[in-house]
Formats: C-alpha cells, sequence, structure tokens
C-alpha cells in the first residue's frame, strides 16, 4: 500500500471521552482524552447516564483539538473508526453516533472496533512488538489471557469467572477507603505496605484451566476488615493492598507464563487499565526474565482507556477489508470470540 492509512478513532466506552488520530496504525499523531474521574469520584464509580450527558458535551470538542494537534482536517481521514462494545450502551452510542455522523458526511469508510482488541493493539504502537505472542488483558471490566496468532487473530485461552481483575482492584480500595478509581491508588499505598502481612487466598481454579477468578481474594479482603473492626484491631490500610496486590498479581503471573509456555512462546504482552501496575509489571519482568521470555507493555497512557489504540487496531481491520455499515449498533456485552 503506498498512501498512508490515517484513522480518526474515537473511544467512549466507560469514562473517558478519546479521540485519535493514527497514521498506518503505529503513529500516534494525537490521542486526546477528557478524563470523567473527578465527576464519578463523588459517587465511588462511574454513574452511567452521567458518563453518557459528559461524553455528548465533551465528543465535538475532543474531536476538533485531536484534528487540530495533527494539523488535519476531516479530509486527510482515510477512515473513521469507533469503538461499538463492550461497554456501558449510553456512553457507546454517544461516540457511534458521532462517528457514523461524521463517515456519513465526509463519505469515509466507518470501522467498528473492539474495546478488549483495542487494548491488546496499543502494544503495536511503542517499539516494534509483533504477533504471536499471549495477552494478558487486564481492565476495569475484563480479565482474558489471550492467544494472539496475529493481527486480528485471537484464540481466548481464558478469562474471569467473576469480578475482573480492575473491579477487585477498586471495590478492595473503596473497602479500605481509598476511593476511586482504586488501583491507583492501591499501587501507591501498597509501597508502604508489607505484602507478606496476610495470606490472602489465591485462585487457581482446576488443574490446568486459564481462567480466572477474583471474588473469593475480594470477600476475603472484607472478612479480614470485618474480624479487625469486630475485635478492635487497628486496620493497616497499606500491609491490606500490599498483600491482596501480591495474591491477585501472583495469579496474573503464574498462569501468563503456563500459557506462553504450554504454547512455546517467547512472547508475552499486558494490556488495560491494571497493565500500569507497576507490582504486575516489576512480577512480570523478573518471571519472563526466568523463562527466557521478551515482556512487552505500553505505557500507562495506552493502558487505560485510549482512542489511539483503536485507531490501531482499526488499521488491522480496515487493510483486512473490514467496513461496518450505518446500521452498526452499540453492544454492550460484545463478546471477544476466537478469530482465525
Ligand atoms: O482499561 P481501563 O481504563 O478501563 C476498562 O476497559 O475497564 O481500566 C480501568 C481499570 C480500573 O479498574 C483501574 O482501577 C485499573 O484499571 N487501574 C489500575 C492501575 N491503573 C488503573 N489497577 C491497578 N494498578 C494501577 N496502577
Ligand atoms: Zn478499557
Amino acid at each position: 500500500m503506498n498512501e498512508d492509512v490515517i484513522i480518526m478513532a474515537i473511544e467512549s466506552s466507560c469514562d473517558e471521552t478519546s479521540v485519535a488520530i493514527v497514521k498506518n496504525g503505529k503513529h500516534v499523531l494525537s490521542n486526546i482524552i477528557s478524563s470523567q474521574i473527578d465527576l464519578h469520584k463523588k459517587f465511588g464509580g462511574v454513574v452511567p447516564e452521567i458518563a453518557s450527558r459528559k461524553h455528548i458535551e465533551n465528543i465535538d470538542p475532543v474531536i476538533s483539538e485531536a484534528l487540530e494537534e495533527a494539523d488535519m482536517t476531516i479530509k486527510d481521514v482515510t477512515a473513521v473508526a469507533v469503538t461499538y462494545g463492550p461497554g456501558l450502551v449510553g456512553a457507546l452510542l454517544v461516540g457511534l453516533a458521532e462517528a457514523k455522523a461524521i463517515a456519513f458526511a465526509a463519505k469515509k469508510p466507518l470501522i467498528g472496533v473492539h474495546h478488549i482488541e483495542g487494548h491488546i493493539s496499543a502494544n503495536y504502537i511503542e517499539g516494534d512488538f509483533k504477533p504471536p505472542f499471549v495477552c494478558m488483558v487486564v481492565s476495569g471490566g475484563h480479565t482474558h489471557l489471550v492467544h494472539v496468532r496475529d493481527y486480528g487473530k485471537y484464540e481466548i485461552m481464558g478469562k474471569t469467572r467473576d469480578d475482573a481483575a480492575g473491579e477487585a482492584f477498586d471495590k478492595v480500595a473503596r473497602s479500605i477507603g481509598l476511593g476511586y478509581p482504586g488501583g491507583p491508588k492501591i499501587d501507591k499505598i501498597s509501597r508502604e505496605g508489607n505484602e507478606d502481612a496476610i495470606e490472602f487466598p489465591r485462585s487457581y481454579l482446576e488443574n490446568g484451566s486459564y481462567d480466572f477468578s477474583f471474588s473469593g481474594v475480594k470477600s476475603a479482603v472484607l472478612n479480614y476488615i470485618n474480624q479487625c473492626k469486630m475485635k478492635e484491631q487497628e486496620i493497616n490500610v497499606p500491609d491490606i493492598a500490599a498483600s491482596f496486590q501480591k495474591s491477585v498479581v501472583e495469579v496474573i503471573v503464574n498462569k501468563t507464563i503456563k500459557a506462553a509456555k504450554e504454547l512455546k512462546l517467547d512472547k508475552i504482552a499486558l494490556a488495560g487499565g491494571v497493565a500500569a501496575n507497576s507490582k504486575l509489571r516489576e512480577e512480570m519482568k523478573k518471571a519472563c526474565e526466568k523463562e527466557g521470555i521478551t515482556l512487552h507493555y505500553p505505557s500507562p497512557v495506552y493502558c487505560t482507556d485510549n482512542a489511539a489504540m483503536i485507531g490501531v487496531a482499526a488499521y488491522y481491520e480496515y487493510i483486512n477489508g473490514v467496513r461496518h455499515n450505518m446500521d452498526l449498533n452499540a453492544i454492550p456485552n460484545l463478546k471477544l470470540s476466537d478469530r482465525f
């Protein structure tokens, strides 16, 4: 392909309104992220209706800013990409309606992108990381262990049976009074704690399973706090945070390494908001070094929700001929299924 492929990507599946301009699936010309965290903080989590309304307010200025920063107009764009699931339906619909309107008015192809494929594709932005590899996707809503055979070609090896990893971080953080979003707060305060202070359970499920379960460790933390209260013992927040984090990270690292070894793959990637966790990065790095496996993870800005990752995923869809019609709808529970 001689001509540059310029994708305008829109991401609005949760509480970030983001628009990016991405060249040839690699070069991020702009990636504007308008976060609503401050708005949802006082409710202890994302309020869907508020999120949708805020996306409506934000989307036009964020699009203008993304084009401006990339020094482009809509005429320079090859295709318009948008996350169509999974996510909050009202939030997704704002991005989708905007993407359709722009694609229709500017006569550009429309490409719907799966949010998790976006997270995986964030690994192609920096460095020279290429499939095949094992990708551990750990975000607020998802926990998937994926065999990435090629660009856009996946086999799901395992997923969570209950809470997502980020959800467990957020719920535990709330129970120890750290507020929302809990993941980064647990990450930070854990550095002051003793990770061996409390032995929380590690759930490996049946032998050989690549599935996850984080509700047990979450309940164990809640029980521990209740017991402390009953015995009128002091609650040591840094110790609880560090011990909880250790138990979650240990399971994620062990299962990911096992999967790579079983598939005889020498590359592992992390993706999603929890991939920004410093303990997870550190432990995964140590384990990979021991096994001679190359580890890749995106910079924190590309781990949490952003439109650049959607633009990268859309590029591979575009060159594979994927185009969506104007009847493309938001699918809140869109599954990541095997694609060969
Ligand atoms: O990928 P993301 O932005 O949204 C979803 O697609 O869900 O992930 C957000 C999740 C939240 O649960 C947040 O607490 C978690 O990622 N997170 C972290 C860290 N930074 C964000 N969890 C642990 N440690 C972090 N440093
Ligand atoms: Zn996400």
